[in-house]
């Protein structure tokens, strides 16, 4: 496209986005004025406003080419009986659904009711982002909210957000403010969500919703995702299916506390509302709140294809470094916990690198001079190298890893202080708790409180002294243990309490923003007492989350698949750890076939390894170096879900080409196994041959295996693994040869 044609697309204005229409009757005997249309290539989301300038949520499905035709042909509602459908209802006026925005006006009106104004369309460079900007604003008061949708087009992703402007002589008190307002109609909904809790992250849930309102909410602002994960796949009319049936799925871009409502209206529309858990915020005049984003996609190809859609988008757009390869790491936690000494460390970092490993990282314990990171009782906070622990400090073994052609990480926790610790004695104020309560321990530490510009120093100071203690340190585990209970902020002012729910996570999120902008190449990873921040805010700044605190092979199947629902598997660690790991034992094959459909790393001191494990191991790696591509940046199509199947779980990638594909399937059944289940493929070229090769193992049990094959025979015959016990796996390559 010519730059002319460009740059006139970008100053497309109103004109453009609201196609005007030949008059449509709407339910409720109004006129329809015109609609915006925030279509992707697949997707249309149509926003309509009467001529009363009353907007509404009209569409979101499959591709309209033609929405007028679609417009008009809704129920009936009579008008006493409110709005159906808004796009962004305020409280109050004739809404008596939950509002998407509760305002206390400046004269104590309680009432918002919003009107189209215009929307504004721009386009970017390459023509993949297309943004619509549609102004609303209050029928009394100088009020506006402007939603901002972000239409991805090749990603069939969509996002939106709000910007509320308090244009009145004094302050407006917000008390509900959502990032977006989603209404479907359907007749029946059936919403798949993903929560858990420490080492039980992401079990897969599926509920049929009932009328009224069902939530999905967290209040513990820190470790938000180990209980339940801002994001959700919703399935029209049909519990939710892998191939087949309407699904929307989202996730709000926010890691802090949130609320996703569904209310099932008795219109039978669902309206799915998200945003941060609403507080009372004071809104000055002429002051402006802007919220995060809620990111979602459609597709009536069922849950496979909206996953996929999410992990094309998050790589190109919502994940930090999206499209880069991620090293394979050893970390040393599960190998040593505290007991960091130079030698150990020398010893795993030699180890490393003979297995095959890229980057060693070294985890807690290595720091605390008066107070001694020896257990998790003292020392944090306090982040200089214990001299009795690395004498030398960390630069020798940074080098040394250098020098064994890996990188070198380290994990940090800087949100957080022991009680035991010089910070914790220096600034007693910057630790959150209300004053005059006793200040309650998780994990024996407490919060700072980063809603404190000066905490925010704090913790990017700590971040940028260690990466100036070498100019070989690549990563940075930013570990966060603990979350909120006792609320209380000595910086923000008595009447300003409420704010520190918002403001702590501004804080946090400024200072990812300023280390960003001064350390664009390391590697960062989200951690939080396992995946307690696999959320698309701290993936924003962080290449990966950490999946779990949870390391048995057979638990992370389940984990992995169930945050794969709405995250790129590249984004996620998956480390290969000891057994029996929870009790359960299992072989490096199983434990490496797991954690290679994640990124690939290890989680031990290897010299405990026998010396066949320690074969197996290097096997596996140099087997992920191998299909590393298809996994990261492939499509994922899941095959059997564990959630579902007592037996069997199983999950493939298969390359943007079709060329390559790497199917996982696994036997989850601790029992003998006697049965010979097929598992059909899905994804390939029906008209490509594939060769079929197992992979990562001594004695191959797929019967295809070495067999050039037809995509059409491999997608509807499948593949047969003749496991012969329980927690066994076999992992097939594809390799398409014309
Ligand atoms: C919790 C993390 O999830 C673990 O991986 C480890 O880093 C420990 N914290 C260290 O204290």
């Amino acid at each position: 496209m010519g730059i002319n044609m460009v740059s006139m697309l970008r100053k497309l204005l109103f004109v453009c986005a609201c196609l005007a229409l030949a008059p449509f009757l709407r339910a409720g005997g109004y006129e329809i004025a015109g609609v915006v249309d925030v279509s992707t290539n697949d997707t249309t989301l149509l926003i309509s406003y009467t001529d009363k300038k009353i907007p509404h949520f009209e569409y979101y499905g499959k591709k309209l080419n033609s929405p007028g035709d679609f417009i008009g042909k809704g129920g009936m509602t009579p008008p006493e009986m409110g709005e159906e459908n808004p796009l962004y209802s305020g409280r109050g006026g004739k809404n008596f659904l939950e509002p998407a925005l509760a305002v206390v006006h400046s004269d104590g009106d309680l009432n918002t009711e919003l009107l189209f104004e215009g929307a504004e369309k721009s386009v970017s460079k390459d023509g993949n982002v297309q943004t619509t900007v549609v102004k609303l604003k209050d029928t009394k008061h100088d009020f506006f909210v402007n939603l901002i949708f972000t239409a991805y087009m090749k990603e069939n992703v969509i996002s939106e957000r709000a910007v509320i402007v308090n244009g009145q002589k004094g302050a407006v008190e917000l008390q509900k403010f959502a990032s977006s307002y989603i209404s479907l109609r359907g007749r029946e909904y059936y919403l798949t969500h993903i929560n858990g809790a420490w080492a039980n992250e992401a079990n897969v849930s599926e509920d049929r919703l009932t009328r009224g309102m069902t939530t999905i909410q967290s209040r513990k602002l820190v470790r938000t995702t180990l209980s339940e994960n801002p994001s959700f796949m919703l399935s029209l009319n049909a519990p939710l299916s892998e191939k087949s049936g309407e699904v929307v799925a989202g996730a709000l871009v926010w890691n802090g506390n949130y609320k996703l409502d569904f209310e099932f209206d008795e219109f039978s529309n669902l309206n799915i509302i998200s945003g941060i858990m609403p507080v009372n915020y004071a809104l000055g005049a002429g002051e402006k709140f802007e919220t995060p984003e809620f990111v979602f996609t459609y597709s009536s190809e069922g849950a496979g294809k909206a996953t996929r859609n999410m992990h094309d988008w998050a790589r190109n757009y919502g994940v930090y470094a999206g499209n880069k390869q991620r090293p394979i790491l050893l970390n040393c936690w599960e190998g040593v916990h505290f007991d960091i000494k130079e030698d150990v460390m020398f010893e795993i970092i030699d180890d490393a690198a003979d297995i095959g490993a890229e980057m060693f990282v070294m985890d807690d314990g290595w720091f605390g001079t008066k107070f001694p990171r020896n257990d998790e009782f003292a020392g944090l906070g306090d982040w200089a190298v214990n001299p009795r622990k690395l004498p030398r400090g960390i630069a020798p073994l940074a080098e040394h890893a250098a020098s064994k052609g890996m990188r070198f990480g380290i994990w940090i926790e800087p949100e957080m202080v022991n009680p035991k610790s010089e910070l914790a004695q220096a600034h007693p104020d910057w630790i959150v708790g209300a004053k005059g309560r006793e200040k309650p321990l998780i994990r024996n530490q407490w919060l700072l409180d980063l809603s404190n510009p000066e905490v925010q120093d704090f913790v990017f100071g700590v971040f940028d002294s260690i990466l100036k203690s070498s100019d070989k340190i690549s990563y940075i585990k930013w570990d966060a243990n603990r979350h909120l209970e006792q609320v209380g902020s000595a910086y923000l002012p008595a009447d300003r309490q409420e704010r520190f729910y918002i403001d702590y996570v501004r804080g946090l999120n400024e200072v990812y923003r300023r280390i960003r902008e001064k350390y664009p190449d390391i590697i960062i990873q989200a951690c939080s007492s396992g995946g307690g921040r696999v959320d698309y805010a701290s993936l924003k700044y962080a290449d990966e989350a950490w999946g779990s605190d949870n390391t048995s092979a057979l638990s992370r199947i389940f984990i992995q698949y169930g945050e794969s629902l709405i995250y790129p598997v590249k984004a996620i660690g998956a480390h290969v750890a000891r057994s029996p790991r929870r009790n359960v034992a299992t072989s490096m094959k199983f434990r490496s076939d797991v954690a290679m459909m994640g990124r690939f790393g290890i989680e031990m001191r290897p010299k405990n390894l026998t010396k066949e494990e320690r074969e197996d191991l290097k096997r596996a790696v140099s087997t992920y170096k191998s299909i590393r591509d298809v996994v990261c940046d492939g499509d994922m199509y899941r095959l059997v879900s564990p959630f579902k199947d007592p037996n069997y779980a199983a999950t493939m990638f298969v390359s943007k080409d079709k060329r390559r594909a790497v199917a996982f399937i696994f036997c989850v059944n601790e029992n003998e196994n006697t049965d010979r289940p097929y598992f059909k493929l899905d994804g390939l070229d029906p008209n490509k041959k594939y060769k079929v090769s197992e992979i990562n193992a001594d004695r191959p049990i797929c019967m295809q295996n070495g067999k050039t094959l037809s995509g059409e025979y491999l997608m509807n015959r499948g593949v047969g693994p003749r496991f012969m016990y329980g927690l066994s796996s076999c992992v097939v390559e594809l390799t398409a040869v014309e």
